[in-house]
């Protein structure tokens, strides 16, 4: 695989390593190896470890294996799984969402092999992840398939110190609530769906801001953060929308203009008490949202985690993804 090209060479697992497909049942394993890998490391350079149970990833991996079954493999040996990787293909984009090798089984081409199982193949994708800044492992693989680290993503956590409050929206902006219990396009009765006519307003809207439309994640979205709103122009067209939660994550959010981006995080940081903190995590495309949060009295959370891309496909500065793992 040549630097910058972005297709896939001709790696081979290590003896006595196969790779195969991952099945729902796979994903214990999956969770086991993401552990053990951050954990090893975090552990090496004094950071907190990773919880025993994480059910938001595990959500996650249930959501990429049933959008991208092709892209989700496992390596195993003797029958015992150690290390995964999924991908996500939205349009001409290839986003690889989680690669975990188990730590005795490191820098042994276990990694490149499942990439070149998952990853899209072809100059016409455009490849994309999120790394750790801390990984030279990860970011040096990353970069010689050509998905360099391009720009900062930041955890901001917390909640607005008191008398804080958002500043005003632009003038004719408007604010209503996209989702609705049942009812909507296509919702089956009890599920959160969008209402009637949201669906294709999204989709236009992120084919313009993120490059692709992926009403599936937007399902996956309104079952995990089910309070979405929109922001509607004066002339009443859809200028943007934005998730939030009562668990406090913050995210996606798109917006047509740059200048609406640090509003609408404003708006979404008050407009839904969450239990806890808030959470969101801002690129640094988004400059004026970061400023705005910090103002509000937010806090970066960690060290930052670095978006990667072989060639650019989402506007960072009116846009704030699902999450590291799903743009
Ligand atoms: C990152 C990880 C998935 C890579 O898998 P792996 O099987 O260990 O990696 P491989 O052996 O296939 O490839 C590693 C590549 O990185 C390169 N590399 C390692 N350190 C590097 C450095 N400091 N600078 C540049 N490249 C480096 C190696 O040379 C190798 O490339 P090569 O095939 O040309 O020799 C694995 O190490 C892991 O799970 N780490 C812990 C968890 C983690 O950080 N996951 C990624 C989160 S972003």
């Amino acid at each position: 695989m040549s630097p910058g090209s972005a297709s896939p060479g001709s790696a081979s697992p290590p003896d006595g390593i196969s790779i195969r497909a991952a099945v729902e049942a796979d994903l214990p394993d999956c969770e086991r190896i993401w552990r053990d890998g951050l954990n090893d490391y975090l552990r090496r350079l004094n950071q907190l470890e990773i919880p025993p149970e994480n059910p938001g990833l595990r959500r996650l991996h249930a959501h990429t294996l049933a959008t991208d079954p092709d892209r989700f493999a496992v390596a195993e040996r003797d029958g015992r799984v150690l290390a995964f990787g999924s991908a996500v293909r939205r349009a001409d984009v290839g986003f690889l969402s989680m690669l975990f090798v188990d730590p005795s089984d490191q820098a042994r081409g276990v990694g490149r092999t499942l990439l070149e199982r998952i990853l899209p193949a072809g100059a016409a994708s455009i490849l994309g992840t999120v790394t750790d800044s801390l990984q030279p492992i990860s970011n040096g693989l990353y970069a010689s398939l050509g998905i360099v680290p391009r720009m900062p993503l930041f955890n901001l956590v917390g909640r607005p110190r008191v008398g804080w409050t958002p500043g005003p929206l632009p003038a004719g902006v408007t604010i209503e609530e996209l989702a609705t219990t049942g009812g909507g396009d296509t919702a089956a009765p009890g599920t959160v769906a969008f209402r009637a006519g949201v669906a294709a307003e999204v989709a236009a809207l992120d084919r313009e801001v993120v490059g692709y439309e992926h009403p599936a994640d937007h399902a996956f979205m309104l079952h995990e953060r089910p309070t979405v709103f929109g922001y509607r122009a004066a002339d009443g067209s859809l200028a943007g929308y934005g998730y939030t939660s009562p668990v406090g994550r913050i995210g996606p959010v798109a917006v047509r203009d740059p200048e609406l981006l640090a509003p609408v995080v404003a708006h979404l940081l008050t407009a839904v008490e969450p239990r806890g903190a808030s959470a969101i995590w801002l690129p640094g495309g988004a400059g004026g949202a970061v400023t705005m949060s910090l103002d509000a009295g937010l806090r970066f959370e960690d060290f930052p985690l670095l978006l990667c891309w072989s060639r650019p496909f989402a506007d960072f500065g009116r846009y704030i993804p699902i999450s590291p793992g799903l743009p």
